[in-house]
């Protein structure tokens, strides 16, 4: 019984590891990325995954500055920040030391670049 219970939870990862990268090529319908708001969608999800260490103040960012739309345009505009968030190569995986943001999360971070990352 035991050993099956674990067989069952093996399987659960790889149906949902099979699931994400599905989701990465159709967003499920549940996650709205349209008309994703600077304020409402991106700065919430930066704010809790990425400011304690990219903070105006922070020392342990690397110097990178994600705090207010001006400083992450940059980021926005150089790629680096969806590159960073879908852990593409090239650019360094984020959050760091932590696990990848949800696919939906992703998905809003890069349909907001893709709109031209407005002040929303
Ligand atoms: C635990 C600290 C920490 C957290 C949390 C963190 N970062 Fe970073 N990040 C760093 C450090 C340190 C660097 C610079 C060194 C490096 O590139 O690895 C960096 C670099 C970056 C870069 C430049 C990467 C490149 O390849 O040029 C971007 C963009 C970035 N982070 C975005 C994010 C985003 C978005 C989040 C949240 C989803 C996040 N980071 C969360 C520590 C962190």
């Amino acid at each position: 019984m035991k050993s099956k219970g674990i067989f069952f939870c093996l399987l659960c990862c790889l149906a949902s590891c099979y699931y994400d990268s599905e989701e990465d090529l159709y967003p499920s319908s549940d996650c709205n990325t349209t008309n994703v708001s600077f304020l409402n969608d991106i700065q919430p999800i930066l704010a809790n995954s990425c400011l304690s260490c990219h903070n105006a103040l922070s020392t342990i960012g690397g110097g990178v500055i994600l705090e207010g739309h001006e400083a992450i345009l940059r980021y926005a505009n150089d790629a680096s920040l969806v590159g960073s968030v879908k852990h593409n190569s090239g650019y360094s995986a984020m959050p760091q030391s932590a696990s990848k943001l949800d696919d939906c999360k992703i998905s809003k971070i890069e349909a907001w670049v893709q709109a031209g990352s407005p002040n929303n």
